[in-house]
């Protein structure tokens, strides 16, 4: 599939070119709510980047600061603190740099219902300098892409949810932007528009474009990302490529499989050392991996497997235990 979007630098050739273009450069965002004793920080220190190409799940829980943090980027609600650069533009300085990016924010769909999907897609072009008749060419183009053609007539009342969101999206593309944020895409969608929209994503993310992705459903984020940001209380606590945090976490805990039952002394030794034994399986999760070894000798092995983290799991641990070491290791430092 082929999107109308610039011809940029995509993730998928990462040889030609190993360091990709920054489109996101976000430093030191901040933003407080409210005056006096009902001042509340929901953004207090939040640097982000994203090359093009590069679509970066941004995951916290609920009211760590995401939307606010989006909305600075896409000159939505003005930082108290720091700066942010869309293709080395200031979105709150330099109103071309709103050109450069295309939001869809959570819950709001950014469509007017009475029309239809091509008017929305002029009349939002509009808005973006986009001439009326490049804004239907591209819109046609998109409508196209993105399966909804047959309901170019249909109001957007009229549309399916997963319809409606395929449609913000294809909104938000119309200006060309090199930055895409966004906002919670997937949630409330059946399983099957989910699977549209993650689809487009990808297509989108190939043909160049930067992508902000904040979700609640981590499954999609794994499939997605190429990168993760973990934000909590409006500060970032992790920030890794999504394979490597996720390798990171699944690094030491392994599955052996003997093939025949293990004997209650070499449990009990296997035990002291913090594994379990199951039937002919052991399951431990230490770095002790060679002393388990030891132990089992000479029974014979059938399988040893790293047991395999997802993103789940790393994201419950770093909110969970949000305070502590591993943490500060994780993230990079910039
Ligand atoms: N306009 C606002 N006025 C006051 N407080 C707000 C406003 N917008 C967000 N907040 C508060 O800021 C915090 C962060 O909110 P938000 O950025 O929406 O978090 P998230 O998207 O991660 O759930 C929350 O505690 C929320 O209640
Ligand atoms: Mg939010």
């Amino acid at each position: 599939m082929t999107l109308p979007l610039p011809l940029r630098p995509s993730r998928h050739s990462p040889k030609v070119n190993p360091s990709p273009t920054i489109t996101l450069d976000a430093q030191h965002l901040k933003k407080s709510y409210g005056r006096g004793k009902g001042r509340f920080e929901a953004v207090r220190d939040v640097s982000l980047r994203i090359g093009a190409g590069e679509v970066l799940a941004f995951l916290g829980p609920n009211g760590a600061g995401k939307t606010t943090t989006i909305k600075m980027i896409g000159g939505l609600v003005r930082p108290d603190g720091g700066q942010v650069s869309i293709d080395g533009l200031d979105p709150h300085r330099q109103s071309m740099a709103l050109k450069r990016v295309g939001a869809v924010l959570e819950g709001n769909r950014n469509l007017y219902w009475r029309l239809t999907p091509l008017e929305n897609i002029e009349y939002f072009g509009g808005l973006r300098q986009v001439p009326r008749r490049v804004a239907r060419q591209r819109g046609e183009q998109l409508l196209e892409q993105f399966g909804l053609s047959d309901k170019h007539k249909t109001p957007v009342q009229k549309l399916s949810r997963g319809m409606q969101q395929k449609l913000a999206i294809a909104v938000a593309l119309v200006h060309q932007p090199t930055l895409l944020l966004l906002d919670e895409p997937t949630l409330g969608l059946d399983v099957e528009a989910s699977e549209t929209v993650k689809t487009l994503v990808r297509d989108i993310a190939a043909a160049g474009c930067a992508i902000l992705l904040t979700t609640h459903q981590l499954d999609v984020a794994e499939e997605l990302s190429d990168r993760v940001a973990i934000i909590r209380q409006g500060q970032i606590i992790a920030e890794q490529s999504t394979h490597e945090l996720i390798q990171q976490f699944s690094g030491s805990a392994y599955r052996i499989d003997c093939g025949q039952s293990i004997d209650p002394q070499r449990a009990g030794k296997i035990m002291d050392l913090g594994g379990t034994v199951v039937d002919n399986q052991v399951h431990f999760s230490s770095d002790a991996l060679y002393e388990l070894l030891d132990i089992l000798r000479p029974l014979p092995i059938k399988e040893i497997r790293q047991d395999r983290a997802d993103l789940t799991d790393v994201f419950l641990s770093l909110i969970r235990d949000g305070d502590q070491a591993p943490i500060r290791d994780l993230k990079q430092e910039s």
